[in-house]
């Protein structure tokens, strides 16, 4: 696997471990964004598709149990090892193949349907050859569904959270300059590198590699969602998650 910044961070064993355990409790994963996801998604049965850094592989198995026919990917072996277990229980057909997002080698192009990669684009260091391999191995008309922390409220340095609770502000300072740092996931105790990029460079890469945007969407919460957390009860005025759907 070609090696870069995104792969040593979260192909640590501390960090990926970490991961696993908090992606099954994290209310904003389980009861926002992968319920959004899978509504953007439809009918599944029967479609190729890809799951780009399928972490603890929970979209994997649930496409997988809708009848998709599914190729899980990520840098961190020790995921893709928790993903392989997880499948084997269930009886499960999953490819699972360990690959940086920016070199799917052994890949053919025009394989899959869909590609899924949910929170994990603003995660790779090199962003643009993520896009260009998404878009080689896409069929012609084929789909990606893509989630990322929102460029514009999510951030560091110069994005900045002020208050707390249901009052907590977006504080912005420097949208400008993509940046990237190193701080644990909230609630999380081991150090992974974060990146900031603009609106802009995402969508003028996409543009780059040939996708078209379809949609795009700022959910908001539903107030049965916004009852689970006061962190998801706050994103009913703030989308500090994006989605996108593109098209090849
Ligand atoms: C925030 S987690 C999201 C995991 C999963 N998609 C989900 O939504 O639950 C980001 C994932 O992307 C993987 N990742 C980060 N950079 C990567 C890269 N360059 N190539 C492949 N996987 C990468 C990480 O190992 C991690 O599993």
């Amino acid at each position: 696997m070609k090696k870069d910044s995104s792969t040593e961070s979260w192909g640590n064993i501390e960090m990926s471990n970490e991961w696993i355990k908090m992606a099954q409790i994290n209310p904003h994963r389980l009861h926002f964004i992968m319920p959004f996801t899978f509504q953007q998604l439809g009918d599944v049965s029967g479609k190729r598709i890809l799951d780009l850094g399928c972490g603890e592989g929970g979209y994997s198995r649930e496409l997988a149990r809708k009848g998709a026919i599914v190729t899980a990917v990520d840098c961190a072996h020790i995921a893709i090892k928790y993903c392989e277990s997880r499948s084997d229980e269930e009886k499960l057909q999953i490819t699972y193949l360990i690959r940086n997002s920016s070199d799917l080698y052994e890949i053919a192009d025009e394989t899959f349907d869909i590609v899924l990669a949910s929170m994990m684009l603003m995660d790779c260091e090199d962003f643009e050859g993520t896009i260009r391999e998404i878009a080689r191995v896409l069929k012609p008309q084929g789909k990606v569904f893509a989630s990322v922390c929102h460029p514009c409220f999510h951030s560091s340095g110069g994005i900045g959270r002020q208050d707390k609770g249901i009052e907590k502000k977006v504080v912005v300072s420097n949208y400008y300059h993509p940046t990237e740092w190193e701080a644990p996931l909230s609630s999380g105790s081991i150090k992974v590198i974060w990146r900031h990029r603009t609106m802009e460079d995402y969508i003028k890469t996409f543009i780059k590699c040939g996708l078209t945007i379809t949609d795009l969407s700022e959910p908001v919460p539903t107030d049965e969602q916004a009852a689970l957390s006061v962190e998801i009860a706050w994103m009913q005025k703030i989308p500090i998650f994006l989605f996108w759907e593109l098209k090849k």
